[in-house]
């Protein structure tokens, strides 16, 4: 949630602006509610800010043009203090002389506490928000070194935020710190970077170094030094980023999502690739959890939040069958609150993309003060959650930029996959030797998914034909039952459409109720060979539907003739085993929502109210 860039370099022609501007168009998908650039030239801190997306400031500022800087700050906000304004957009200045900028990511909980004291000083704050305050406490503690200031005032600070400033006294620096918000520095020739995320500066390198919590880091062109907030030297880890400039633009079609749906078969490959030795068998050298320790993991708990914990619960279904250790799926956000029973004996798998979710990390963290070993199945290197934990499996999406996810989705379902499957083999059991032959039928279903995408041609006429739909149910069972979860969220994200998603069997508890003449409900089919005849029982809760009038769109894997007599659309799927289908379903239902969202002419990329990464709680 916000996005945030840093630059200082020579100072060179528009260098500046140009570096910050593009950093913030990568991370305008972190929040888009307003935008702004600070850059200091002469004797001041010259800045521009707009409501509104970022192309409002690109605006704002070929009228009124900036001069060529060696340092610059720039960031693109998702409200949580004070609504998107102008006067609320960052940075904000600190003191009365127009020579310090600050931004700010993440929330001050005691603003008020902190804002109340400047204004009995006699400050004149101009907007609602928190980031202000800081800026003017930073001014009043700037005594020639800034960071020097900057440790000064952490030290005051309650909550989460990453803060950058500059000061127009020492115009080649530019300081930032973190502490439960994300930050890494871009490491360049000459200059240097510091962003909410790599793709920040991915377009000028790719070494990159990441910061631990509670440090503050100074940049200037040719130095990085990092200390912690008590002053004390440290190390940044320094890391290569193992995507490009590229994988992070639209590459020739029209949207992020249309690309990263398209990107969904090297997705899941490429998370399986290295996983497997010659013979077959997992190997997972990269969970540094000793394997006598798993061997001994008494029970699963999956914490996550929206796709991510749909991804759990896929992963439930799985882990349960080939471990036999019992799983839970707690929303990341409810799992400090429910008094949650973890001991040293339980694993606790953290599901996030971004690797920034605050909802994720306090439940990695409360997971690991309970004495529970964690793992991150995670898609961000550099990012928090993974150096929280005390293992990471990642996925290799590759950047996922459309804000809601997508690409992402399947590789967390295959990683998990991969968890389970490594478990069961560690475990022995009777699912042990199956392993292999799992991982073997994974290896087939990139292929799998890439004719599926080839294929649905007539998804999005439906999807077409329904612009105007007001509501649409998804119904799923086992397996199915996330994936129709996932469906309707994709399409209440994008296409701003009422969806629910049930498990089929809940039906006749309640929802269906809601069934009259025309309501659209997709059904997700299990395969026929799915165990205790649970084909059989979903093509009865089709015709129950159909009986009183439901439109039904059905998903069913290819050959399955026996729900064409009770579907107005049959939506095929290619084959596989029933564990592994959620990675060919959910397909058809992101296509669906994709094509209706633009069908109706709505922002795909970037839907209202959203922000990638909820990174407060
Ligand atoms: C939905 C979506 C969100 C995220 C959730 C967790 O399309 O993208 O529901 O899945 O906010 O985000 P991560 O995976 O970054 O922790």
């Amino acid at each position: 949630m916000c996005g945030i860039v840093g630059y200082v370099g020579p100072n060179e022609d528009d260098r500046a602006l140009s570096v910050v501007m593009e950093g913030l168009a990568r991370l305008e998908y972190r929040g888009y509610d307003s935008a702004g650039v600070a850059l200091l030239t002469g004797n001041r801190a010259e800045v521009r800010k707009r409501a509104g997306k970022l192309a409002n400031l690109s605006a704002a500022i070929e009228t009124d043009p900036m001069l060529g800087s060696s340092a610059g700050i720039g960031h693109t906000r998702w409200a949580t203090h004070g609504g998107p304004t102008n006067e609320n957009a960052h940075p904000h200045l600190g003191g009365t002389d127009g020579k310090l900028a600050l931004i700010h990511n993440g929330i001050i909980e005691n603003f008020h506490v902190l804002g109340n004291e400047l204004r009995a000083d006699g400050v004149r704050l101009t907007s609602e928000t928190d980031t202000e305050v800081v800026a003017h406490l930073l001014a009043r503690a700037y005594d020639g070194d800034l960071t020097a200031a900057m440790r000064q005032v952490v030290a005051r600070l309650e909550g989460a935020f990453t803060l950058l400033a500059v000061h127009a006294d020492q115009p080649g620096v530019v300081v930032g710190a973190r502490r439960n918000s994300p930050l890494v520095v871009g490491l360049g020739d000459g200059e240097n970077f510091l962003g909410s995320d790599v793709a920040a500066f991915i377009g000028y390198t790719r070494q990159a170094m990441e910061l631990a919590q509670d440090q503050i880091v100074t940049i200037t062109p040719r130095e990085v030094t990092v200390t912690g907030f008590d002053g004390t030297p440290a190390q940044g880890k320094v890391f290569s980023v193992d995507w490009d400039a590229a994988a992070a633009e639209k590459g020739g079609y029209d949207t992020f999502m249309e690309k990263e749906i398209n990107e969904q078969p090297r997705a899941v490959g490429e998370t399986l690739l290295g996983r497997t030795d010659e013979s077959g068998a997992l190997v997972l050298d990269e969970l540094r959890i000793p394997e006598e320790a798993l061997r001994r993991v008494g029970r699963i708990t999956i914490v996550a939040c929206g796709t991510a914990a749909y991804a759990g619960m896929v992963a439930k279904y799985a882990i349960e069958r080939w471990t036999r250790i019992p799983v839970e799926v707690a929303l990341a956000h409810e799992f400090r609150y429910c008094d949650p029973i973890v001991d040293e004996q339980t694993l606790v798998v953290s599901i996030s993309q971004s690797g920034e979710t605050m909802d994720t990390l306090m439940a990695v963290k409360h997971a690991r003060e309970l004495g529970a070993q964690t793992i991150a199945i995670c898609n961000t290197h550099g990012s928090t959650i993974p150096r929280e934990s005390d293992a990471v499996l990642y996925t290799h999406a590759g950047p996922e930029v459309a804000v809601a996810s997508t690409k992402a989705f399947l590789a967390q379902i295959t990683a998990c996959y991969v968890l389970g499957l490594y478990l069961a083999q560690l475990r022995g059991g009777s699912y042990a030797d199956d392993a292999k032959a799992v991982m073997a039928e994974l290896q087939e279903v990139p292929a799998k998914i890439e004719a599926l995408l080839g294929s649905l041609d007539r998804v999005r006429e439906i999807a077409r034909f329904m612009a105007d739909t007001r509501a649409v149910l998804f119904l799923g069972r086992q397996v199915g039952f996330p994936v129709a979860m996932e469906g309707a969220l994709k399409l209440k994200e994008l296409a701003y459409i009422h969806a629910e998603g049930f498990a089929a069997g809940e039906l006749k508890h309640g929802p269906i109720a809601l069934i009259e003449p025309g309501q659209p409900v997709f059904i997700v089919v299990p395969g026929p060979d799915t165990p205790h005849g649970l084909h059989g029982k979903v093509v009865s809760n089709i015709q129950e539907i159909r009986a009183r009038g439901a439109r039904t769109l059905v998903i069913a894997q290819e050959g399955d003739d026996a729900v064409v007599p009770f579907a107005d659309e049959v939506i095929r799927v290619p084959r596989t085993s029933p564990m592994l289908q959620p990675l060919l379903t959910t397909v058809p239902l992101q296509v669906f929502a994709l094509e209706l969202s633009t069908a109706k002419g709505l922002d795909v990329d970037q839907p209202r109210n959203l922000a990638k990464s909820v990174t407060v709680e």
